[in-house]
């Protein structure tokens, strides 16, 4: 029996291409693994009404990690016209299937490291190496949304809340309600991985990003708790900033920044940001961390009109496959792939599209593989 076993999921558009890209890699270091496939995407959703099927999830509960190339994801309308029409009106919802797994398997740790390579032009600037943690589970994301919004909590929520009064006239279906779930557990374990991360890597800073000046229960309490777990971290300097000033900020002086920690909708927007100043999309990398399972995938989407082509950068997968090499405890190995990369970029002989060349993603990758 192989020592690993791990679910292959590639997903919709171009997430097989770049997750062949990556099993180019892991092949090339011998890894000891069984790769398990798994249906996953927007045809599931087509089809069964469910982008994450059962099967798949039970697969989920079966191996050590996963690997999952990327997702469509549309706005519920939208979903459910391309419902198979049996299946129409019957009552299933859109749900994006790796929000799911984040939440089904607790996968409350999303970490998003992003690096500038030497040599890669696409850099903002040279030497940046900021790495994101996201909560993975709550905040905007926890799926508590109502359109229309029911009388029961339209009357409920007059009852309580003044501020509610300007709306509380409006028809169910003129407006739309998204609860903003944030807890003290969620927030102090993504805050401590945090701390955690910064302590073990000699980080000298953690950023707790919020709005907490406006949004004052959620974001309050996300502070609030930051500031508790932050005093377990002495050697670790604190900081702290509006997420719309944030932005403005790390553009101006990134080297002022180096560990970021955000609830999840400020996660999701400030990692992005933070994979356009180390080269695009084509090199952010994520891990969906959990206590028994992890994901890793690119940070990036589908890139339908790229789909069949091998023309994206396989870089993000190859370097999220790179995290799941330390997530198994198989750092030598890990260490071999982000040194090739490195090279790879830095040689710059092999590029993709992106990055001003027409190498294909299966050559990228083998360029890769080839300086293990
Ligand atoms: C990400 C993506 C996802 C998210 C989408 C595809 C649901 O943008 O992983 O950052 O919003 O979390
Ligand atoms: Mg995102």
């Amino acid at each position: 029996m192989a020592e690993y076993r791990i679910a292959w999921l590639p997903g919709d558009g171009i997430g097989d291409e770049v997750l062949q890209g990556a099993r180019i890699v892991l092949d090339a270091l011998h890894l000891d693994a069984e790769f398990l496939s798994g249906d996953i995407g927007w045809e599931f959703w087509c089809r069964e009404g469910e982008a994450l099927p059962p099967s798949t999830i039970d697969l989920l509960h079966s191996v050590n990690a996963a690997m999952f190339g990327a997702i469509t994801s549309k706005p519920a309308k939208a979903a459910e016209a391309e419902l198979a029409p049996e299946l129409r009106s019957k009552g299933f919802v859109y749900r994006s299937p790796i929000v799911r797994m984040r939440q089904l398997f607790d996968l409350y740790i999303c970490l998003r490291p992003c690096k500038a390579y030497t040599g890669n032009a696409l850099n903002y600037r040279p030497g940046i190496d900021l790495v994101v943690f996201r909560e993975n589970t709550e905040d905007l994301y926890a799926g508590v949304e109502f359109n229309p919004v029911p009388e029961d909590l339209s009357s409920q929520l007059l009852r309580m809340s003044k501020s509610f009064g300007p709306f509380s006239q409006l028809a169910g279906d003129e407006y739309a309600v998204s609860c903003k779930i944030n807890t003290r557990r969620g927030s102090e374990r993504i805050v401590r991985a945090a701390f955690e991360f910064a302590r073990r890597f000699r980080r000298k800073k953690v950023t707790v990003v919020h709005k907490a000046n406006v949004v004052r229960a959620t974001d309050g309490l996300f502070l609030e708790t930051a500031r508790e777990v932050a005093k377990e971290f002495p050697e670790v300097a604190m900081d702290e900033a509006n997420i719309d000033a944030l932005v403005m900020w790390l553009l101006k002086s990134p080297f002022n920044y180096d560990v970021l920690v955000a609830p999840n909708l400020y996660g999701d927007i400030i990692s992005d940001l933070c994979a356009q100043m180390v080269g695009g999309l084509g090199f952010g990398c994520s891990a969906n961390i959990g206590e028994k399972l992890a994901v890793f995938e690119p940070t990036h989407g589908s890139a339908p009109k790229y789909a069949g082509q091998f023309k994206v950068n396989p870089i993000a997968t190859i370097l999220a496959a790179r995290m799941m090499l330390e997530w198994l405890g198989e750092k030598d190995k890990g260490n071999r792939v982000e040194t090739a990369v490195a090279r790879v970029i830095e040689e710059g002989r092999v590029k993709t599209y992106d990055m001003g060349g027409s190498s294909t993603t299966l050559e990228m990758a083998e360029a890769i593989a080839g300086k293990l």
